[in-house]
């Protein structure tokens, strides 16, 4: 395994994250624990959840996915060897059912204290925003309908004041963004700055091959600003794997849940998917390793979090740390990208 630090701490984490939302939908309480006794064996030693998994998010299943790496830190004992990030849900289209109380100080509160009872402990290393409280363009929409006269207020010196008095707590050590823009970004760090407050040192947003819009404004905050990116569905759902050429897809998440996984699934997706393999294939490696090995060496990320619903999966993304892409490979895949940037965003 490769390590890193997360930014502005000493505490070191590994490049591959394991990602932790199929636990409680796709994969039983059993098959979490083998994938996180797996995982920290081969040196996985960081670990990501939210209040809301597992998904695709349901009322029956919030807090399904804590309960199942609680009940393991339970029985293992490995708290310690886990840098455990988890997050409180936005308030929002997605999950209006599960949490609409955005990131009052009631709400921040109450998440806190539901998700460290889930977990079996007394402290979160690193605790996310899930989504921003306004509406954001996280999913590069074109005409993005702004709604600037919309019920939010600016809150965001409120929310870090707020997750500083969790900090002193020992509730929580350390605080991260998701799904956010630059301009939400930077307005957090101004704040942290102006008012001395704690500050965001993670962004946890979607980055793929089929979705690179991370590189258009976020990347240059990542680097001068010293707040890393943790990439999430570094395989497009899934759909960046050999199995999608072969048709081999019986209970995946893309057939299981069709309206989940729309913007991967385009005809544009599939051509841009189709063009990747091919550079896989040229060079002896399987697509997910490509994909994958492509997300591990970008200089803005922190660490990659990986997904996997087998212990077969599981095996070659953690593996894929060990593969390291030569210049002429980036720069056939950069050239795919110039061709058909973004087809998922
Ligand atoms: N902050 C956010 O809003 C947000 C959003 C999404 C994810 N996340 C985080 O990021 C983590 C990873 O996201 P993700 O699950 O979407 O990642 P992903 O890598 O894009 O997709 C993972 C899925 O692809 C399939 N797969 C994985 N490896 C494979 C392989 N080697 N061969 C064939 N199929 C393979 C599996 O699904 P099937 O077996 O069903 O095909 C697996 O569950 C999540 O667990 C979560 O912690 C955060």
């Amino acid at each position: 395994m490769k390590y890193t630090t997360l930014p502005l701490t000493d505490i070191k984490v590994s490049k591959i994250c394991l990602g932790t939302m199929t636990f409680g939908e796709q994969n039983n309480e059993v098959e979490g624990h083998q994938q996180m006794d797996y995982a920290l064996a081969q040196g996985v030693n960081f670990f990501d959840t939210a209040e809301l998994y597992s998904v695709p998010a349901r009322p029956e299943t919030y807090g399904a996915t804590e309960k199942i790496i609680g009940s393991w830190f339970k029985k293992t004992g490995n708290r310690d060897k886990v840098v455990l990030a988890s997050k409180i849900a936005g308030s929002g289209p997605y999950t209006s059912h599960i949490r609409n109380t955005g990131f009052s100080k009631e709400a921040i509160s109450e998440a806190i204290d539901r998700s460290l009872q889930r977990l079996q402990t007394d402290y979160i290393d690193l605790y996310q925003l899930h989504w921003p409280e306004r509406p954001v363009n996280c999913f590069g929409l074109r005409d993005f309908p702004y709604q600037l006269e919309s019920s939010w207020q600016d809150n965001f010196a409120d929310v870090l004041t707020t997750l500083d008095d969790f900090i002193k707590q020992g509730k929580i050590r350390h605080i991260g963004l998701s799904n956010e823009s630059p301009w939400g970004t930077m307005r957090y760090l101004q704040e942290s700055n102006v008012k001395n407050l704690p500050r965001m040192i993670t962004i946890q947003n979607a980055y793929s091959l089929l979705h690179r819009t991370y590189e258009a404004g976020l990347s240059e905050i990542s680097m001068r600003e010293n707040i890393g990116l943790l990439a999430y569905s570094p395989l497009a759902f899934g759909v960046l794997t050999d199995k999608y050429l072969n048709n081999n897809t019986e209970n995946s998440r893309v057939n299981l849940f069709p309206s989940f996984c729309g913007r991967y699934t385009t005809a544009q997706s599939k051509q841009a998917i189709k063009k990747y393999a091919a550079i896989a294939q040229k060079h002896n490696l399987t697509l997910a390793q490509l994909s994958l090995a492509f997300v591990n060496q970008l200089p803005f990320v922190t660490s990659n979090i990986i997904g996997a619903t087998k212990m077969s999966q599981l095996k070659e993304n953690i593996g894929s740390i060990n593969i390291e892409l030569s210049q002429e490979i980036i720069d056939e895949i950069n050239a795919i990208h110039t061709l058909m940037p973004n087809p998922a965003a």
